[in-house]
């Protein structure tokens, strides 16, 4: 792609995330953008279209930017001010909508620029980025790190999974051990299974640290 359009989706981005703590913040889309480009050259994606999906996919989060949620006036606007086709435009503003995750209701996206797009956002949850995420948007949140009676609950809807009030442990069991297997992309899935083993060792030492056995 145009250097150019990366390094304005980049400052774009910081802008608007510069006052974000809970996870979003604009190193996110910058580790999400690296990884997106890798997995576009392994799985032969247009690089270009999975960057700019990568790039802009926060933007008008539900969670971020309610107002904007729907339409992706903010990715939109970015895209039209940097010269990108509104047919272009359309397509990347569709792949962005499918990416994010809502439970049981994520879906696959239709292309493999969404799919590369959506397992990079995926990866930067887990491993040890995803367990310092993890913590942070807890810590953001006012949510315990763990008690011991409360179960996880998996298998949610997106209304379940975003009203959900849980420990920052169990949003190990109910999403980011789900991860792995909801990847698309075979590069994806070994970058994940290493990760979500590193996961699982880290659960094992905080239990076991817990319960005051080491
Ligand atoms: P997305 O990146 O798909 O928009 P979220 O906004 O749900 O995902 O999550 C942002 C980050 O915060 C991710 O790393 C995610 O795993 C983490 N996170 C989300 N919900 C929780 C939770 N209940 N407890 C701990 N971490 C969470
Ligand atoms: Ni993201």
């Amino acid at each position: 792609m145009q250097p150019t359009i990366a390094a304005n989706a980049l400052a774009y981005v910081k802008q608007i995330f510069e006052n974000d703590f809970s996870g979003h913040d604009y190193f996110h889309t910058l580790r999400v953008y690296r990884m997106a480009t890798h997995l576009a050259e392994r799985e032969g994606a247009d690089v270009q279209t999975v960057q700019l999906i990568a790039l802009l996919h926060d933007v008008d989060d539900v969670k971020l930017s309610p107002a904007t949620h729907q339409n992706k006036d903010n990715a939109r606007r970015f895209l039209a001010q940097n010269g990108v086709e509104q047919a272009a435009a359309d397509e990347i503003c569709r792949m962005i909508g499918e990416i994010s995750y809502v439970g049981t209701d994520s879906v696959t996206p239709a292309t493999l620029e969404g799919k590369c797009a959506q397992d990079a956002d995926r990866l930067d949850a887990i491993g040890a980025m995803g367990i310092a995420r993890a913590f942070a948007y807890g810590g953001s949140h006012r949510r315990l790190m763990h008690h011991p009676d409360i179960a996880p609950k998996t298998n949610m809807t997106e209304a379940e999974y975003r009203q959900n009030n849980s420990t920052t442990i169990n949003h190990f069991y109910e999403k980011l051990f789900l991860l792995t297997d909801m990847m698309s992309t075979d590069t994806a899935k070994r970058i994940a299974k290493q990760r979500e083993q590193y996961m699982r060792d880290f659960i094992d030492e905080f239990m076991a640290e817990w319960d005051g056995e080491r």
